[in-house]
């Protein structure tokens, strides 16, 4: 686990333009100050990222994140029961220094989110500022939740790395935007229940797809072909079991437990592309409900549906 000197260095690669690879609650990140365009250029380039796909500002408490966006009341309550914690919200920006144009793909919105990972929010809090921080691997792969997966990912690219051991929850943070009618843009830790109880009614994301420009891609995925819902493994396929669904192979949780097979998620999907002589990944019917909804879009657009 990273120390208090490791996170003075990793201030001080940010602030002369650096990248930093940041663990978080949900995956790894690999951060830059939010308001520097050249810094946030180097995160694009090193992720290979389009530049029309925007980047969540990190922040280290509520306080800052109303000094760069505009929360209304339903985002008030969203981030008081929510934050810290994998939950981003998208609101209208107000600080457009504090975020630049680049990591906001241009937009009059931005993304924000204030990790609870204790190495996270130590970075956060020493910086002072805003700190934008896209999943730590190249675009498309799935996201590192380990500091040995960001490093193989992007790790040339950074300046200094922090270790947080392996990420508790495994999946991107749940983002909600509040623009008009509040919308669920990509499912997460927090559940579509969870937002609902507090914020209300979520409106369906898929007319809205342009606001999340990140999503249209596929996206999550390994090297060789993913073959969801399968029941049983067929010849030069590696097996993703889930609960009952076991067999030889890897098993994402034998309890059939969704927090944990949300963890091993992304790590098993990097070590089923490891096996030697595989043509295919056969994953196993996992149940869509809580936080299996989060758990099957990652899977989907792994697999390349996209849509
Ligand atoms: O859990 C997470 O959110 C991780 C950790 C590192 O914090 N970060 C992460 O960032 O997943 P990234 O860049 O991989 O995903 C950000 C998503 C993308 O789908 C992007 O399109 C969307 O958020 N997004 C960012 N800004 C937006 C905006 N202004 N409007 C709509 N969608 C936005
Ligand atoms: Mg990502």
């Amino acid at each position: 686990m990273s120390d208090a000197a490791d996170i003075a260095g990793a201030v001080a690669a940010l602030r002369a333009g650096g990248l930093v690879i940041l663990p978080t609650e949900t995956v790894y990140g690999l951060a830059a100050d939010a308001g520097d365009p050249r810094a946030v250029a180097k995160v694009y380039e090193a992720k290979g990222r389009p530049s029309f796909n925007p980047l969540i500002a990190h922040v280290a408490d509520l306080a800052t994140a109303r000094r760069i966006a505009r929360f209304d009341t339903r985002a008030e309550w969203l981030a008081e029961r929510f934050w810290p914690g994998p939950l981003t919200l998208v609101l209208p920006i107000l600080d457009t220094a504090a975020v630049c144009d680049l990591a906001r793909a241009g937009l009059d919105t931005v993304a924000v989110r204030a990790p609870a990972h204790p190495v996270a929010h130590a970075l956060l809090e020493a910086f002072g500022g805003p700190l934008v921080a896209p999943s730590a691997n190249r675009s498309g792969r799935p996201s590192p939740t380990t500091l040995a997966d960001a490093l193989e990912e992007t790790g040339s690219a950074a300046a200094a790395s922090l270790d947080g051991g392996p990420c508790a929850i495994g999946l991107e943070s749940t983002v909600v935007a509040l623009l008009d009618a509040p919308r669920l843009l990509r499912p997460g830790a927090v559940t579509r229940a969870q937002i609902e109880a507090v914020a209300g009614a979520l409106s369906e994301a898929e007319a809205d797809a342009k606001r999340s420009p990140g999503r249209l891609t596929r996206h999550y995925a390994p090297n060789l072909p993913l073959r969801l819902n399968a029941e049983e493994r067929l010849p030069g396929e590696v097996w993703l079991g889930f609960g009952r669904w076991g067999g030889a192979g890897f098993n994402l949780s034998p309890d059939g437990d969704l927090a944990e097979a949300a963890a091993n998620l992304f790590a098993y999907l990097r070590a089923a592309d490891r096996a030697d002589g595989a043509t295919g990944i056969a994953v196993a019917p996992i149940p869509g409900e809580g936080l299996g909804e989060a758990i099957n879009d990652r899977l989907r657009r792994a697999a390349g549906f996209v849509g």
